[in-house]
């Protein structure tokens, strides 16, 4: 993957190395928000902001982590380095793989008192922070972690999100594999993420008459050999499998689940972030015709999509993720809140002032728990004219 080559404002980060860098764009403000105009701002000035962008750049999930950075960075290219009105300064720090070092990153953006933080990637890391950012009035947009609580029981004014829930990601695939499929065996990284959606999917699989077979959890993060969890797939007698894995875990799943012979005799559904990306075209023809649920896929046949993917492709010389256009739709939602001002209140009052975000994806409203309130999709993985694609075959209901 490629930094744009054409923007004043990415080269200043291509020149930067990994782990914590600062990008400054247009303004001269200063870092850290200790600017009283900075992090006060009244509604009608034009005072910089500084966002954190955290994001992991290693581990398993590190491809997420560029792909979000460079949704952010193209929405900020097309708006003169600006969100409402305002030169942003951006600090991103390394997410990492897990909480132990998502969480720390968090704390050390609160401390530098930013104006709002954008990313995390791991369910487990937003779940750990989540009262951190409520307690320090720092305003979180979520770009990918779907923990189900964080827009449900534990949803509140600081903690917004513009990608999904595990839980219903999942569950929105559960009655349409249920057509095709009687018995499913369940196959997902063992944390919060994997356990949320092999739940959701169970719910409404089950509701619609189907059984479960079996289950499995690998340990997340260091699982590299698959062998063992799919001989037991293979033993259970079901129709189908469902998995949750995204990453490099979900390239190496994929990959051996072709090799063991799998491919062709029980039909793979999986929450989409196992065929998204770096990762499909990585797994490659292993993972023709596995079928996934997501609210995104380059192929969404729309004119604000095919306008979004022609900028990003121009930009970046590849296709866009879901976890591009999460992140594009973060900055999106900051710049409509910046309009209101840039303290934290300020920037929560702008959020929920928020009617629709004009998404690649199809434009969205948020619900009451602060998550998208989006639209999902069935997508099969085919041959395209440049490489493997997800296809739209439907759309799905949810429930
Ligand atoms: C999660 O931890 O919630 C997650 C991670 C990667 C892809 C999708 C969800």
């Amino acid at each position: 993957m490629r930094r744009p080559t054409r923007s004043r404002y990415a080269t200043v980060v291509a020149g930067l190395t990994a782990g914590v860098v600062l990008t400054a764009c247009g303004g001269s403000g200063s870092l850290g928000g200790d600017d009283d105009e900075a992090s006060n701002g009244a509604a009608d000035d034009t005072s910089p902001v500084t966002v954190g962008l955290l994001v992991p750049t290693s581990g398993v999930y590190a491809p997420l982590g560029e792909d979000m950075q460079q949704g952010f960075e193209l929405f900020l290219e097309q708006n003169d380095g600006q969100l409402g009105g305002r030169d942003v300064e951006l600090e991103v720090i390394d997410e990492g793989e897990t909480p132990d070092t998502g969480v720390p990153g968090a704390q050390r953006l609160i401390q530098q008192e930013v104006n709002a933080v954008v990313g995390i990637v791991n369910s487990g890391t937003a779940l750990g922070v989540r009262d951190a950012f409520e307690e320090a009035q720092v305003p979180l947009i979520i770009a990918n972690a779907g923990a189900d609580d964080i827009t449900g029981a534990r949803s509140s004014d600081y903690v917004w999100r513009t990608s999904f829930s595990n839980g219903e990601v999942a569950a929105a695939l559960g009655p349409r594999a249920a057509e095709d499929c009687e018995s499913v065996f369940l196959a997902a990284a063992d944390y919060a993420a994997g356990r949320e959606a092999t739940a959701g999917f169970e719910r409404t699989f089950t509701e619609a008459g189907g059984t479960v077979a079996g289950s499995v959890y690998p340990p997340f993060g260091t699982t590299t050999n698959y062998q063992p969890f799919l001989a037991q797939m293979q033993q259970s007698g079901a129709d189908c499998v469902y998995t949750f894995f995204a990453g490099a875990e979900a390239v190496a799943f994929t990959q051996q689940y072709a090799s063991f012979g799998l491919k062709d005799s029980i039909q793979l559904y999986s929450s989409g972030f196992l065929t998204e990306g770096g990762v499909l075209q990585a797994a490659g023809e292993a993972a023709t015709g596995v079928e996934t649920s997501l609210h995104y896929t380059d192929q969404i046949d729309s004119p604000r999509n095919t306008e979004f993917v022609e900028a990003y492709r121009t930009a970046y010389d590849e296709a866009p993720t879901v976890y591009a256009v999460q992140a594009y739709d973060a900055a999106q939602a900051l710049d409509q809140a910046f309009e209101n001002g840039t303290s934290g209140p300020d920037v929560v009052e702008g959020l929920k002032a928020i009617d629709t975000i004009d998404s690649p994806r199809g434009e969205f409203g948020f619900n009451e728990g602060h998550g998208p309130d989006q639209t999902y999709y069935l997508r099969r993985v085919e041959q395209g004219e440049v490489g493997l694609v997800n296809v739209v075959v439907e759309e799905l209901t949810t429930s």
